[in-house]
């Protein structure tokens, strides 16, 4: 790899807070040579020769919307090797296609149901658990457990399933730590899942499952592979994403708390709230692509064959689209952030995610009160590509 091509400066904690560099980055280009990935543990042989990375506004949002030129591809040598082939990696007609079977099982309808049959009662449950004791990791009791008892229930699997279900979504989403274990996850869920599957296509249920082995659009049905490969993709896209998200938000309303008290009085400030806690703390800030082609992103030339970090956290604080853009503000004016990507490979779940968000809010709201972040062990958001607390202690009183 071309040694000019400088992956990260050492002055900065980009663990702990890539937004200075970000925006020195920003300052001069909105797209620059090098990297915000940590390339030190992929032999030399799989490094790519030419890197870019992408960071204001306008230069990610093209490449979003670009997808013939930067293409998803890439995937299927990262994150495809752990949950096999998904629309995630696919690009063109045969991502229509397939994303228009998969999406079935995505309906509004189903999510109107979703929110008192499922994602309430399970908050719900989880508050029940600590609410007697007056203290909690909201991250350990609440922000982790909820995503994944949701998704679950929304597959339809059993209840008595859960903790094994749980563990191996650690195991595989960990995949960038453990990958070896992560690749026994990812078997055994397979196997896990061609069960589901085998049952439902004698027996139709009416889950997420159910709606993929059902699915057909002039007459082509999903393949089980296809199903068990989208069903894994859920565990980072949907579980991994989402509880990051809300304990970003919940670090943020926490340690803003003029902003925590005005929310708590008015709930109509909720869904704003939930937008700029996206914007602000991006929970998956990087994702990237491959030029199929060689071409110009602002002014700067691309090689084909080159790899781009995609920084949706840096678009996201894009000076130029928002005024004090390094501000965490819920009543700034709403402008769209970029948080669940732009174009062909938009978020599918996020009238999910967000709906998770809030009800996850409303619930505290309906129960807790006096919520308070003990500081002793500094809690603070952490980590790259994928952000979040990794600890939210806190002390409250039940709502009496
Ligand atoms: C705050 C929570 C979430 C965030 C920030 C988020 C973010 C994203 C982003 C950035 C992408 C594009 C990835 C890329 O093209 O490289 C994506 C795609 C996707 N997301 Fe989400 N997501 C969230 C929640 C969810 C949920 C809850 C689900 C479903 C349960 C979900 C399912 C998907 C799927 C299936 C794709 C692939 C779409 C495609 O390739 O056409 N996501 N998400």
């Amino acid at each position: 790899m071309d040694s000019q091509v400088v992956a990260m400066d050492e002055s900065f904690d980009l663990l702990r807070d890539p937004y200075p560099l970000l925006a020195q980055k920003r300052r001069d280009s909105g797209v620059f040579r090098g990297s915000v990935m940590d390339w030190s543990k992929t032999p030399d042989s799989l490094k790519p020769e030419h890197l870019y990375a992408a960071v204001s506004f306008d230069a990610v949002n093209r490449v979003f919307r670009d997808s013939k030129v930067f293409n998803s591809k890439i995937y299927d040598s990262t994150i495809g090797l752990f949950i096999g082939p998904t629309i995630l990696a696919m690009e063109g007609k045969p991502h229509r296609d397939h994303r228009n079977l998969v999406s079935s099982a995505f309906k509004h309808k189903s999510l109107l149901r979703w929110e008192p049959e499922i994602v309430r009662p399970v908050v719900n449950a989880l508050i029940d658990d600590f609410i007697a004791a007056g203290e909690a990791d909201l991250v350990r009791d609440f922000t982790f457990e909820f995503p994944t008892r949701v998704i679950s229930k929304l597959l339809g699997l059993p209840e008595e399933d859960l903790p094994w279900f749980r563990q191996r979504a650690v195991e595989l989403i960990s995949y960038t730590v453990k990958y070896t274990r992560a690749f026994e996850a990812s078997a055994a869920l397979k196997d896990y899942f061609l069960a589901q599957i085998d049952q439902r296509r004698s027996n139709p249920t009416d889950d997420i499952i159910g709606d993929l082995v059902t699915a057909e659009i002039d007459g082509e049905k999903l393949s089980d592979e296809a199903i068990y490969s989208f069903l894994r993709l859920l565990l980072p896209a949907g579980l991994e994403t989402t509880y990051r998200s809300s304990g970003n938000l919940l670090f943020l309303l926490l340690s803003h708390r003029d902003q925590f008290d005005a929310l708590q009085a008015d709930r109509e400030l909720i869904a704003p709230a939930i937008e700029e806690g996206l914007r602000y703390e991006t929970p998956l800030t990087t994702v990237q692509r491959y030029a199929t082609e060689a071409t110009e992103l602002e002014g700067v030339h691309i090689p084909a064959g080159s790899v781009i970090d995609v920084c949706i956290g840096s678009a996201n604080r894009d000076e130029n689209r928002w005024e004090r853009s390094e501000e965490f503000d819920i009543f700034r004016k709403r402008i769209p952030h970029i948080t669940f990507a732009a174009g062909e490979h938009t978020c599918m779940g996020l009238h999910l995610a967000r709906m998770e968000t809030r009800v996850a809010l409303e619930c505290l709201f309906d129960r807790l009160t006096n919520i308070t972040l003990v500081t002793d062990d500094d809690p603070h958001i952490w980590g790259q590509p994928f952000r979040s607390p990794k600890a939210l202690p806190v002390t409250f009183d039940a709502v009496t």
